[in-house]
């Protein structure tokens, strides 16, 4: 047994295009990259990933899946053995064994951390916005400080009451123990005394993607040069700071549409750009950037771009950080604030349009700010130029893709006047030592892991009709799209999703079998109506249940079977979604067709069986269940105007 979070923490980190470029040569093509198929002979590529829905998909032999799914295939794995294999790949510790009393007992654990957790957001938050104390202190300070109440309120702003224990002994009354108040840094306990970490402090939430309050900043209100101005959760089993932005919850759609993330440093930064209308930004939160980070933007973007305050010394101790970047194949810019600036006071002195001009105008791309920056100050120095130019050769040979490279390559030949041939030179050489330094360290991972040969176990496919997976296609990729209005009993006219409809319509007249996938999938969705930011394809794809993610990336990836279809069936729409008003009603219609027939078909075997037992009492309620059906049946079809168009 994998415990959730940890499988939650592998399909984080396993980002698609990074897996399945450990054997397969992909190259971009627009959104979404493609390579020779490793699972059937060709010569021309079909193989297709798109990292922004997390799958691959091949058009030749059909195969398709997220990364788990493709570890599985390729390594002849089970679900538990990929996700094993995968939290190797991304360090992620896993325990092995069943699941013993202890492991069960760890997992309550996180879940009570967690709970204590959200406990103190909203204790904070409902501090800052109803009690006298939070009011004067707490919220006339954000107030102050020219943040809007949208964005106190969007992004969970609250204050920690001061006083020693305050807080402990409120949530101390509301039940929470301390064992967790402790263990989530909420509450300092040593042997003799006990105090609130964050008395007396503004407080700002730290999300996880999932949107749950996983740990706090704490921000001092008086300038004290003794104090630390900011306190933050220590590091536990729910928060690992390694691994987490700030403000990533909140952008992380924003990002997607933007196909861009802005990285700024602090807390401030991300709400004051957030505020003049720049909502796709997270932050490092002060502290070097990591790989684990830079995936998780890179789940919605492959563009970063870094925003600095104008001081030369910080940007240079953060030169290498970016490395990483580059090395996780994102493309990075950097932006320059004019001396004295930062985000946060930046974003203020402009108007929104003002500020977005600058942010268009004024990124770099970052390999050229590092050679401009770096050839400024060795111009009369010929041991620093040798120097330079193996740093940025270090810079530019990471980066993954070929024709990226070489586009470097050629404008840093020009920057630094050294022929393009010394520079292509000097990327191999830095390429064959890294090269030997991993296969060094592989060597040694191999002889551990060949120990143990995987079983080959054949696995298991969902079936699902043609009208069902249509059913479920449309609502997954279209559940949040309003369909048509709706009058409730008190004449109030409101939107009706695609989600809320599909959903509505098929749990009508109890059709689909308990137990069955389809069944979970409709009633985890239904909880998810109506909830802000919801995003179903992912959703769906990434998850933990494998049945769902797998049959999710298959509907999904199958572009190419809808247009066609649809033409057969009359209709010239170029696009599905111009029509979804008429398509949706018209699947609905015969997904609910099909079911009855299965039951209809289901009852007839009944009968079969009977009969030989001579059963006449169940055969006679068999066939009145048939007649029911057979009408409901043609009034389904009547509704179609009898056409058919599978
Ligand atoms: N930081 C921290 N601990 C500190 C100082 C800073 O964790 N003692 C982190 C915080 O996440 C902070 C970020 O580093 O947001 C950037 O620090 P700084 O620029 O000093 O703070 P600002 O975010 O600009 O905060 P403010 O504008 O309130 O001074
Ligand atoms: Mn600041």
């Amino acid at each position: 047994m994998i415990d959730q979070a940890t499988i939650a923490r592998i399909l984080d980190s396993a980002e698609i295009v990074d897996v399945v470029s450990d054997f397969v040569n992909l190259k971009r093509r627009g959104v979404n990259y493609l390579g020779l198929c490793p699972f059937h002979n060709e010569k021309t590529p079909s193989f297709t990933v798109s990292p922004s829905k997390g799958i691959f998909k091949c058009f030749g032999c059909g195969k398709g899946g997220n990364a788990v799914n493709f570890i599985m295939e390729h390594e002849n794995l089970t679900y538990p053995e990929a996700l094993k294999w995968l939290a190797k790949k991304y360090n992620i510790e896993v325990i092995e064994k069943e699941e013993t009393e202890e492991e069960k007992q760890l997992k309550d654990e996180r879940e009570s951390m967690m709970i204590v957790t959200s406990f103190a957001g909203k204790y904070f938050t409902r501090y800052l916005w109803e009690k006298e104390e939070g009011k004067a202190v707490g919220l006339s300070y954000f107030r102050e400080r020219g943040l809007r109440d949208d964005v106190i309120k969007k992004f969970e702003l609250g204050y920690c009451p001061d006083g020693k224990t305050v807080f402990a002994d409120n949530a101390q009354k509301e039940g929470y123990k301390m064992e967790f108040l402790e263990k989530t840094g909420l509450v300092i306990r040593r042997d003799d005394w006990v105090r609130d970490r964050f008395a007396g402090r503004v407080m700002f939430p730290i999300h996880n993607l999932a949107g749950r309050v996983i740990a706090f900043g704490g921000r001092i209100l008086k300038d004290d040069p003794r104090a630390a101005k900011y306190v933050n959760s220590p590091e536990s089993e729910i928060y690992h700071k390694s691994q987490v932005l700030y403000g990533i919850f909140q952008a992380k759609r924003e990002i997607t549409q933007a196909d861009k993330c802005y990285l700024v440093e602090g807390y401030t930064d991300v709400l004051a750009l957030h505020q003049a209308g720049v909502k796709n930004v997270a932050a490092s939160s002060g502290t070097a950037l990591t790989s684990e980070q830079i995936r998780l933007i890179k789940r919605f973007s492959a563009n970063i771009t870094i925003i600095y305050d104008g001081d030369e010394a910080g940007i240079k101790a953060s030169l290498r950080g970016i490395d990483l970047v580059l090395e996780e194949g994102m493309n990075v810019k950097v932006l320059l604030l004019p001396e004295g600036e930062d985000p946060d006071s930046f974003s203020r002195s402009k108007s929104a349009s003002g500020l977005a001009d600058y942010l268009k105008n004024n990124e770099t791309d970052f390999i050229r700010f590092k050679t401009n920056l770096l050839l400024k100050e060795t111009e009369n120095d010929p041991v620093g130029r040798a120097r330079l130019i193996t740093d940025i050769i270090r810079s530019v040979a990471v980066i993954p893709d070929n024709i990226t490279r070489s586009v470097y390559l050629k404008e840093c030949s020009r920057l630094l006047k050294v022929e393009e041939e010394v520079l292509y030179a000097e990327v191999r050489k830095f390429k064959r030592k890294r090269r030997d330094d991993l296969r060094k360290a592989g060597l040694r991972e191999q002889t551990r892991a060949k120990t143990k040969q995987p079983e080959i176990i054949e696995r298991e496919q969902e079936v699902v009709s043609i009208e069902e997976s249509e059913l479920l296609r449309f609502l997954i990729k279209y559940f949040n799209i309003p369909l048509f209005e709706k009058q409730d009993e008190e004449d109030r006219v409101r939107e009706v999703t695609a989600g809320e409809f599909i959903i509505s319509e098929a749990e009508e007249d109890e059709l689909i079998p308990e137990g069955s996938i389809l069944l979970k999938i409709l009633q985890e969705l239904k909880e998810k109506i109506g909830e802000e930011g919801f995003e179903p394809i992912k959703y769906c794809i990434h998850h933990p249940d494998e049945r769902i993610s797998r049959l999710a990336s298959g509907l999904l990836s199958e572009k190419y079977v809808e247009s066609k279809r649809w033409h057969k069936a009359g209709y010239y729409a170029e696009r599905e979604e111009e029509i979804l008003d008429i398509l949706i009603p018209k699947i609905v219609n015969e997904f609910k067709i099909r079911k009855v027939r299965e039951m209809i078909n289901e009852l007839n075997i009944q009968i079969d069986t009977s009969s030989k037992s001579g059963d006449y009492e169940k055969i006679f309620e068999y066939q009145s269940t048939i007649m029911k059906l057979k009408k409901v049946e043609k009034e389904l079809s009547d509704k179609l105007g009898n056409r058919t168009f599978i």
